[in-house]
This record gives C-alpha cells, sequence and structure tokens, in this order.
C-alpha cells in the first residue's frame, strides 16, 4: 500500500530521486525493488538502517533473514554473503546510489551519491522544508494531552503534558497529518457539587461575576472543600447540587458553566504563553454518550454487576474496570470508552494518542484492552490502524529529588514558572551586553522578545530533550547554561549561523538559485548527509513517540555544523558560495526543529 512507512516500505515503484519520503524510504523502496528481483519466491519487507561503520550511509540487513529462508530449499545461494552480493548488484541504477558493498554475512552498505545528496539540499532551499515532509502511514490522529481538572491545580505534571504533546502535533502536522488536538478537561464529577454551593454561598451575585472576579479557584476549591468536610449541612446540599446539576437543572448548569469558563480562563493563559493550540472537549462533551455504549458492552456480555457496580473483567488484572459506581454513577474509565468510541466512530481517527504521567499507565492499559476485547480496535498482530497508544511520561523533581514545588507553596504556578525563565534568561542577556558593548544596538523589545524565546524555549526543551519515560530534574540554573545540551547552547548555535551569513557579501537567495553545493570536503558532506536525514527523523519520532529524538537530531546538527565551521573556512574562500548555502540549510533545518518543538529561534544574541 502507498502508505506504509519506511521500514515496512513494501513494493511501490521507487518515489522520484529527489521528492517525497525520507531518504531511508527511499533507499527502501530500492531494496524493496532489488528483493523481489534476488528472491522473487520470497515476499520480505526490507530492512533498511543508517550505517554505524564508515563502509557506507545506508545498510540493507536482508540477507541473513533470507538464507534462513531459502537455504536447503534447491537455492542456487551458498550463503548469506552470496545473497548480499546479489542483493546490491540488483539494486535499480539510479542518481541516488553511488556504490554498494558486501561484508561479512551479506551487510550491503550502500553509499549515496554527493552529487544527489547536494541536489536533494538545494531542492530543499529552493522549495521550502515541507519537501523533506515524511509520509507516515496514517490519515488523521486524536492527540489528548494537556486535560488538567477544572478548579484543581494545573501542576507541572500538566506542564509536561502540554509541551510533549504540543510537540507531537506539530511533528505530525508536519508530516502532512490532520491532527485532532484534544483537552479532555476533568468538568465532570462530584466535586462540582460542593463547588456550585459555594459559589452560591460566597458570592450570591455569581451571575455577574467576571472571569477573576473569584480570584485563585485553587484557593477556592480549597476553601469549598473545606467546608464540605467540617459541615454535614453544607455536604448534604452539595452531594443534592450533583444530582441537581446531572438532571440538568437550569441554575445548576449555570453555575457550573461559570466555574469552567473562569477555569478556562486560567488555563488559556498558560496556553497563549506557550503558544499551545488545543480544542477542548471535556468529560461532559461524552457524558451523554456513556448509556449508549455501556449499553453496547453489556449487549456482547462484556458487563457484570461485581458488588453492586458494574465492571468489565479484564485479561491479566486481578481488579475489574469499573464502569458504573455503586452509587450509580459514571466514572472516569466510562467517560473514556465512551471518547475513545466517539473518536474511533465519529470523529474517524486512526490513531488515538494519550499523553499523561506513568502513573496512569494501568488505567489506560486496561480500557485499551476493553476496546479490543469489544472488538473496537483490531488485533494488532494482524492490523496496525486504528489504534491507541499511551504517551506516559515521568515526574518532575526539584533538585532535592522530590516531586517539583516552588518555594514554599505546595502548587507550581506555571505562569510563574515561565515568567521566571525570563527574567532569568534576561539578565543573562543584560550582562552579556552590556559586556560587550552591544548593549546600545538593543532595543527594549527587542530584549523582552529575545528573552522570552530563550526563557521560555528553555524550559520546554529541557523537558523534552529527556527520554519521557525517566523522571527529569527541573533546574533553572542547568536548562538555562549555554554550555552542554541545551535551547540556549542551540540558540547561539542558531543566531552564530545567521551572522555567518549576514557577514558574508553574497545574496543567498540569489545563490539558492544559481550556486551549486559541492560536498568536496568530508566534514561538508557528513553535514549534508545529516541534514538530509531530517525527514526520517521526524519519522521516527513520530512513529515512536518520542520528542527526545528530534532533540538530539537538533543537538547532533549544531555540533556537525561546528566541526564543519571549524575545519572549513566559509566566508572569503573560495568555497564560499557553497558552504554558505550549507549554513543556510543547517540554519533551515535548526530553525523547523525549533518550530516542532514550539521554540521561537532567535537571530542575533
Ligand atoms: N484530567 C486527567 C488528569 O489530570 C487527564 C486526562 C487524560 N485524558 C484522558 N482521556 N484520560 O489526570
Amino acid at each position: 500500500d502507498e502508505t506504509s512507512t519506511s521500514a515496512s516500505g513494501s513494493a511501490q515503484e521507487p518515489a522520484a530521486p529527489v521528492g517525497a519520503g525520507s531518504v531511508k524510504q527511499q533507499i527502501s523502496n530500492l531494496a524493496a525493488l532489488s528483493l523481489r528481483a534476488t528472491v522473487p519466491e520470497v515476499d520480505v519487507e526490507p530492512i533498511v538502517e543508517v550505517c554505524t561503520g564508515k563502509f557506507g550511509d545506508y545498510q540493507c540487513n536482508n540477507a541473513m533473514g533470507l538464507w534462513s529462508k531459502v537455504k536447503g530449499s534447491g537455492t542456487s545461494f551458498k550463503n548469506p554473503n552470496a545473497i548480499g552480493q546479489a542483493i546490491a548488484k540488483n539494486l535499480p541504477a539510479c542518481d541516488v546510489i553511488e556504490s554498494a558493498s558486501v561484508a561479512g554475512p551479506g551487510f550491503v552498505n550502500i553509499v549515496l551519491s554527493k552529487s544527489w545528496v547536494a541536489k536533494r539540499i538545494q531542492d530543499m532551499l529552493v522549495n521550502g522544508i515541507k519537501t523533506w515532509a515524511p509520509i507516515l502511514p496514517v490519515k488523521r490522529v486524536v492527540l489528548d494531552f494537556s486535560s488538567p481538572n477544572i478548579a484543581k491545580e494545573m501542576h507541572v505534571g500538566h506542564l509536561r503534558s502540554t509541551i510533549i504533546g504540543d510537540t507531537l502535533a506539530r511533528m505530525f502536522e508536519f508530516s502532512n497529518v490532520e491532527v485532532l488536538r484534544r483537552n479532555h478537561v476533568g468538568d465532570w464529577g462530584t466535586q462540582f457539587g460542593m463547588l456550585i454551593e459555594f459559589l452560591f454561598e460566597k458570592f450570591p451575585n455569581w451571575e455577574e461575576l467576571g472571569s477573576q472576579a473569584i480570584g485563585d479557584l485553587q484557593v477556592f476549591y480549597k476553601a469549598s472543600k473545606q467546608r464540605f468536610d467540617e459541615d454535614a449541612e453544607f455536604k448534604d446540599r452539595a452531594q443534592q447540587a450533583v444530582v441537581r446539576l446531572q438532571g440538568g437543572e437550569e441554575k445548576y448548569r449555570a453555575a457550573w458553566k461559570k466555574i469552567c469558563e473562569i477555569s478556562r480562563n486560567e488555563f488559556d493563559q498558560v496556553y497563549k504563553l506557550l503558544d499551545v493550540q488545543l480544542e477542548e472537549k471535556g468529560e461532559s462533551f461524552y457524558n451523554p454518550y456513556i448509556p449508549q455504549v455501556l449499553e453496547k458492552l453489556s449487549s456482547q456480555g462484556l458487563i457484570e454487576e461485581s458488588e453492586g457496580a458494574r465492571v468489565l473483567f479484564i485479561q491479566g488484572h486481578q481488579i475489574p474496570l469499573i464502569v458504573v459506581k455503586r452509587d450509580g454513577g459514571f466514572n472516569y474509565a466510562s467517560t473514556d470508552l465512551a471518547a475513545l468510541w466517539y473518536r474511533l466512530n465519529v470523529e474517524k481517527a486512526e490513531w488515538i494518542i494519550y499523553v499523561t504521567d506513568v502513573g496512569q499507565q494501568q488505567h489506560f492499559d486496561m480500557f485499551f484492552k476493553a476496546a479490543r476485547m469489544a472488538g473496537w480496535l483490531p488485533d494488532p498482530k494482524e492490523k496496525k490502524f486504528p489504534k491507541t497508544s499511551h504517551v506516559g511520561f515521568g515526574l518532575v523533581l526539584g533538585a532535592d529529588g522530590k516531586r517539583f514545588r516552588t518555594r514554599s507553596t505546595e502548587v507550581v504556578r506555571l505562569g510563574d514558572l515561565l515568567d521566571e525563565a525570563k527574567s532569568r534568561s534576561k539578565s543573562e542577556l543584560l550582562q552579556r551586553l552590556t559586556e560587550n558593548g552591544k548593549i546600545v544596538d538593543w532595543t527594549d523589545e527587542e530584549l523582552e522578545q529575545t528573552s522570552k524565546a530563550v526563557g521560555y524555549g528553555a524550559v520546554k526543551y529541557a523537558d523534552l530533550k529527556n527520554n519521557r519515560l525517566t523522571n527529569y530534574t527541573f533546574s533553572f540554573d542547568q536548562m538555562l547554561s549555554d554550555k552542554g545540551n541545551t535551547a540556549v547552547y542551540l540558540q547561539y548555535a542558531h543566531a552564530r549561523i545567521c551572522s555567518i551569513i549576514r557577514k558574508s557579501n553574497m545574496d543567498v537567495e540569489e545563490l539558492k538559485v544559481s550556486g551549486n553545493i559541492s560536498l568536496a570536503h568530508p566534514d561538508e558532506r557528513v553535514l549534508g548527509l545529516y541534514l538530509i536525514r531530517y525527514a526520517e527523523i521526524v519519522e521516527e519520532a513520530c512513529t515512536n513517540l518520542l520528542p527526545s529524538v528530534l532533540c538530539e537530531y537538533l543537538y547532533n546538527l549544531s555540533e556537525m555544523f561546528t566541526r564543519f565551521y571549524t575545519n572549513c573556512q566559509v566566508v572569503g574562500s573560495p568555497e564560499e558560495p557553497s558552504r554558505l548555502l550549507l549554513c543556510e540549510a543547517t540554519g533551515v533545518v535548526m530553525r523547523q526543529c525549533f518550530q516542532l518543538l514550539g521554540i521561537t529561534p532567535v537571530y542575533m544574541l
């Protein structure tokens, strides 16, 4: 099929030599043709990887597997090496591959043609980085991320979910996949009875309240909780309020809406700072769908009565998944089942991705299994899509190794956190500019924008660069350092590239069309090759839902650029036109990485 990814790329005709799909995908296409010619009797998927050794750029690793399939079946091949030789020989003649050689038990090492690599880069410079979008096997994805709870704290865990989810969304969108960015806010549940009653009590004029009037919603939540715990009469009223709200009583609906609106306002401020787009479809949205979804599951015989609750027993789990509580109410799991049903059947998503802390893994594991039991999702052994994935992440730790908290308060205000990153990067910047005597060149506006880009970018990058499953330690000092794998270091690296281009007297725009990239020096070739790997990196990051893969690429790219720049004179050399184009291409790719990571690139630092 046309949409398979590189590793599973099936026998389609090779794409245009310069054009759609990652380089790995194109090599896979060529390898598929060769495999078909080499062993027509066996149907295999090409296995193509980047070379780890120095004998090639990519390698095709099918020979050994094929050998175990064909040996003893009267094949004319004597050993895996012979199969490798045949694969190498049968690679179609084209302008992509310069040469292919075979090592050991049949590894086919493929060397890319320098002129093809150069052409691919130049093509991108002329036609834009979008021409380097990978081809992914899905068209529509639901990405469920951020998803804080109304009137409760939006904690650093939600910040992580927001940052990771947004990057995943950006990577899919870049790859031409439609992304439904869903904010599954916790806007339904028994806590609303208490909140509503407290609102009536504290603000008799609640209907006229502006969105800021209640003040801090978390404080409001705590106060109402205290009232709930201490006063039996209030508790009683609160419990009745839940019933009246769920029964759809006008006044209670209106009060609920008001509270949600105030919360939403607070969340939106953080999203605005982070430049994150989300569409809210909270838990309440799926509430009307729950009865019919449970009815379906029931008619399939999947739901049982257990200790007064209605539950689903799931293989491999001791405790069942509760879908109707003993009091008859629905819960997190029933809401998630209805939401999944909706996403599959109404929104027709092929991949539904949930970004939360790893602590919720069991919940997701269980309800994914329930969906599979109900036949909503195919057996993963038979079909890949539709599918669900839980993108779990670890805790954010403070310097003390404990769960991250700011100063004395138990909660971390996300806005304050971002503010602090900005003001710290501003004072660093001011100091540097003063030392260099450059302070006069900067307007206040430029200072503000730059420190915002650097500060916010640092917070995001510090989070994204880790393997998301591991806990990470939040440290302003570390993330704002200009050394090591930090956003600040990368911003400097990028700004330096921009300054090289500014210093040259040549017109890069003009060069893109008239100039030629040569890649004669080994460090030029290494850089060029790494640049064109961009598409397969995005492809890998999307396939495995790992933003850290993109961070690692960005960091390596800037290191490779440094090596190139140290060993290859750019401005004033005979190779200036070609090398300037390499600088520009590196700048374009770095900016695109920044963009996917939600970081604003800085051009001057
Ligand atoms: N509101 C939940 C929390 O704060 C996260 C929701 C995640 N999405 C979902 N469909 N369960 O933990």
